[in-house]
């Protein structure tokens, strides 16, 4: 019998060649919704990153050698072993992020559907033939391209969706043939080792995945002070992407990072229809998501009418416990987050910001507040929030509308609701983002769709196929015929 993914009081060691291990120190992790403590998880220290590193490197020429439809077969099969087992892990997701549990499940779903794209991509990873007699020189030569495996891939994922966002790392360096060591946020352990165990399950060669589990900054020094480690993949915070990218020297590097997100409204748009998606846009999972809705912008002429009814649908949300049916917020992931976001709130007010609905703490939940006469420079509108705030903002035109919006340091997804197309493609252009969703929120992904910022945003792409692509190195290869 399997044994099930329990949340009492488990001691949680670490996953090095396929084995747990135990360490000396353990960490207690607590559920950010009543604090109750979930688990002991283990301590990483330098000497165990040397261990996972060297079964790292061992395991990585298995794989290399490990043919396309094998590596598929195995991401298949976690994708089927994770859909058997969906409302288990949900729960556990719900418990140690402290997601509702709805969008727990609705998370499991995507991380499905990820491995499954990875076990497709792992099949069709081509190259190209080069025309090599288009120079001189180049008669009676074959030129061709292939992608190669890069080998150990260091993957630090945040605590958000912790299930999908590690997903979006091991699917792709698996299906390209790499190992990855993992180091899965403090607040999220539990779901990267019960995929620890799931790819141990689906026949995974041990060591190809590693999950060193423990403080944050000093392990991720550690990991990326290994000389063999080809290429870091992170999500996170733009202050530790840019640290990691100032020490990756000359590896491979993916930053998946924050942004201040927008939704342009043009008033020839059906206000009452969009409303329910841009209040999901704005607080699902308490707005702990890179490209949660957080700034709105509003045409004057249909401004009144949108902030009525954006209040009307955000007082119908209820806040409360993740593991209860019809909770849509739930707590925030620790106390420091509820206190920055108050901070950030009451100054907003202080400098002339006025609260059309929530702005209160109430426990571990922050409830979901709507605010009105933001200006540009205050930390709520030019900070990531990752919390459930929402501004309004007023404009007179489309220019000034995306003026507001490039605004930002940030630029990950973009949204704009207008039935002209013309003024579509417009704003599409001009936009300063890796992504523009017309018609729909910034707080839409399909996990197969490329995704990835510009300026403080990131760096790289991901999405299935676009993350294989930065997972591979490109190999040219040329034959001199005698012929
Ligand atoms: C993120 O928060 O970076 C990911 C958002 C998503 O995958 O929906």
């Amino acid at each position: 019998m399997k044994e099930a993914f329990t949340l009492t009081h488990l001691t949680k060691h670490l996953w090095i060649n396929g084995q747990w291990k135990e360490t000396k120190a353990y960490y207690e992790l607590h559920a950010p919704y009543d604090q109750k403590l979930i688990a002991k998880v283990a301590k990483a220290t330098p000497s165990h990153v040397k261990e996972a590193m060297d079964g790292a490197h061992t395991a990585a020429s298995i794989m290399r050698a490990m043919p396309a439809f094998e590596r598929a077969g195995i991401l298949a099969k976690v994708a089927l072993l994770l859909q058997d087992r969906r409302e288990e892990l949900a729960k556990l997701c719900a418990t140690e992020a402290g997601k509702p549990i709805r969008a727990a499940r609705a998370e499991i779903d995507r991380t499905v559907t990820t491995y499954q794209f990875a076990a497709e991509e792992a099949k069709r990873i081509y190259g190209e033939t080069i025309p090599m007699d288009a120079a001189p020189g180049g008669s009676n030569r074959l030129g061709m391209t292939w992608r190669e495996p890069l080998g150990i891939v260091v993957a630090i994922t945040p605590f958000n969706f912790p299930f999908n966002l590690v997903a979006h790392k091991l699917g792709p360096a698996f299906a390209a043939g790499n190992t990855v060591v993992l180091k899965p946020a403090n607040q999220t352990p539990l779901s990267a080792l019960a995929i620890a165990e799931l790819f141990h399950e689906a026949g995974l060669p041990a060591g190809a995945l590693q999950v060193l589990t423990g403080s944050g900054r000093e392990l991720s020094d550690e990991l990326l002070r290994d000389e063999r480690v080809r290429k870091v993949t992170f999500t996170g915070s733009p202050e530790v992407g840019k640290a990691i990218k100032a020490k990756a020297g000359l590896r491979k590097v993916t930053l998946e990072l924050g942004s201040n997100s927008a939704l342009i409204v043009e008033p020839d748009t059906n206000i009452p229809n969009l409303i329910e998606r841009c209040v999901e846009g704005a607080f699902s999972y308490a707005g702990q998501v890179c490209i949660s809705l957080q700034r709105i912008y509003v045409h004057e002429q249909v401004y009144e009418a949108f902030c009525e009814l954006f209040i009307t649908q955000t007082a119908k949300l209820r806040v409360g416990n993740p593991l209860e049916e019809q909770t849509d917020i739930s707590a925030m992931i620790h106390a420091d987050e509820l206190e920055r976001i108050e901070a950030w709130v009451q100054e907003a007010v202080a400098q002339g910001a006025r609260i059309g609905y929530g702005g209160q703490r109430d426990g571990s939940t922050w409830e979901p507040t709507v605010l009105l006469n933001v200006t540009p420079d205050m930390n709520v509108s030019c900070k990531e929030t990752f919390a459930p705030v929402v501004s309004i903002v007023k404009y007179r035109d489309l220019d000034e509308a995306i003026a507001l919006t490039n605004n930002s340091a940030f630029g990950l997804n973009i949204g704009i609701y207008t039935n002209n197309i013309d003024r579509a493609f417009y704003a599409a252009r001009a936009l300063e983002a890796g992504a523009v969703i017309i018609n729909d929120i910034p707080t839409f992904r399909l996990d197969h769709m490329p995704y990835g910022g510009v300026k403080d945003s990131g760096y790289g792409r991901e999405g299935v196929k676009y993350a294989v692509e930065e997972m591979t190195e490109l190999k040219f290869v040329s034959i001199r015929l005698n012929t």
